[in-house]
């Protein structure tokens, strides 16, 4: 098997929905990181052999496949194919997977991978119907959407409100150190936009993070999915617009082209978990994938447990005996955003920063995934 190395990752900054990104095009949002991403290390997009992107909501300004579009229109040869994935929420994490089984498979050598989603532009759930399915609702008569799942993974795993206000509190924290110390700086793209009079201006940092967060105000909101429930505004995953992209090469496209790799993928692993509580994937991805890796999951220095609500990363931490200092410490969908399909590829940049940071050598990024899966990826710092 060939090895498949990470040679970088970038993304958008996340913009807070209705806000920054608005009047951009999702394809022309994520013409900024694919281009970026080949200029910083003079790679010649025609040396890519393809481009995979992650979207769930592939309707409308992200319909038509939204990655080729993205790539005709970065201006790129249209010799460059590209292709769309959705695993819901674990899409641009599997497009990056896909790519590095590719390659590891001998198939591809020069790889993008990434994600895109424009919440704003392109609401979640715009693409609805598939839960009308007669045979479906036969088979599953107790599939909720996510955020009442949420509510039944807090109430059978025993998650209080507390504790998921506390875990929405230390993600606001984790969000506004990493911002003060410039710990994204290196990933992120800048993005120009205009405001309502036409103003021009560029976003560079994640607009979501409430930095004046406090405990007591997570406290006081209300519930949003269940009257009696745990999940409110402050304590499930923010609605956001981003994309992001990784090139991936194998030793051999790393010697061609002269590119020096930052990370290697180690291992992977997506699986089914029980459609009813929906989120409790990552337990089990992650067990596949430390297993391939022949690692424990002490071994892991750094973890990206998607936050797509608290009790999600909480429950998979008790479950994984993960040391939370070791977890989520630069912030994550709660504080940062939570833009579905390019939420994969933006942690997978995330853990290796913070691998290079920290000087550590291994991470671990997994995911929730809508309709009970749960993806995992391993990697190490080279
Ligand atoms: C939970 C959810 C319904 C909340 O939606 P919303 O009510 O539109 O959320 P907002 O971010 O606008 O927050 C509402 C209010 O809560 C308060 N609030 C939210 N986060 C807060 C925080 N950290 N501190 C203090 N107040 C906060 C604010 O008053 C805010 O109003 P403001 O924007 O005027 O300040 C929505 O974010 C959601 O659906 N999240 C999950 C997305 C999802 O399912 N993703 C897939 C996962 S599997």
């Amino acid at each position: 098997m060939s090895a498949a190395f990470i040679v970088d990752a970038v993304r958008t900054p996340r913009a807070r929905k209705k806000g920054r990104f608005a009047k951009i095009h999702p394809v022309d949002l994520f013409t900024y990181p694919l281009n970026e991403i080949v200029r910083r290390h003079n790679v010649d997009p025609s040396w890519v052999e393809d481009v995979l992107v992650g979207c769930v909501t592939q309707v409308g300004e992200q319909g038509w496949c939204v990655g080729r579009a993205a790539v005709l229109a970065a201006g790129w040869p249209f010799t460059v194919p590209a292709t769309t994935i959705n695993r819901l929420c674990g899409s641009g994490q599997q497009a990056v997977n896909f790519a590095a089984a590719s390659i590891q498979a001998g198939q591809y050598n020069l790889v993008v991978a990434g994600g895109l989603e424009h919440m704003t532009r392109v609401p979640m759930f715009s693409d609805a119907g598939g839960e009308e399915s007669l045979m479906l609702k036969h088979y599953h008569p107790d599939l909720v959407q996510q955020g009442l799942a949420a509510e039944i993974l807090a109430q059978e795993f025993t998650v209080t409100r507390e504790e998921a206000d506390n875990f929405g509190y230390l993600s606001q924290v984790h969000a506004k150190r990493a911002h003060l110390e410039g710990r994204f700086k290196k990933s992120i793209v800048p993005i120009p936009y205009k405001d309502d009079s036409g103003n021009d201006h560029v976003l560079w940092h994640d607009d979501n993070p409430r930095h004046d967060a406090s405990f007591e105000t997570l406290q006081s909101l209300k519930p949003v999915f269940k009257e009696d429930g745990v999940i409110t505004a402050g304590n499930a995953s923010a609605i956001v617009d981003g994309a992001a992209t990784v090139l991936l090469a194998s030793e051999k496209a790393l010697s061609e082209h002269n590119l020096k790799p930052r990370a290697r993928i180690v291992s992977q692993a997506v699986v089914g978990s029980p459609p009813r509580i929906m989120l409790t994937g990552p337990i089990e991805a992650s067990k596949q994938a430390l297993s391939k890796a022949n690692l424990l999951p002490h071994q892991i220095d750094v973890w990206e447990v998607n936050e797509a609500f608290a009790p999600v990363p909480l429950v998979a931490a008790r479950a994984l005996r993960i040391d939370q200092m070791k977890m989520n410490i630069n912030g994550g969908g709660i504080s940062l955003g939570h833009p579905l399909g390019a939420t994969g590829a933006m942690l997978i940049g995330m853990a290796i920063d913070e691998l290079e940071r920290s000087q550590k050598r291994y991470a671990l990024v997994t995911m929730c995934i809508g309709l009970g899966m749960g993806i995992a990826t391993v990697l190490e710092r080279v």
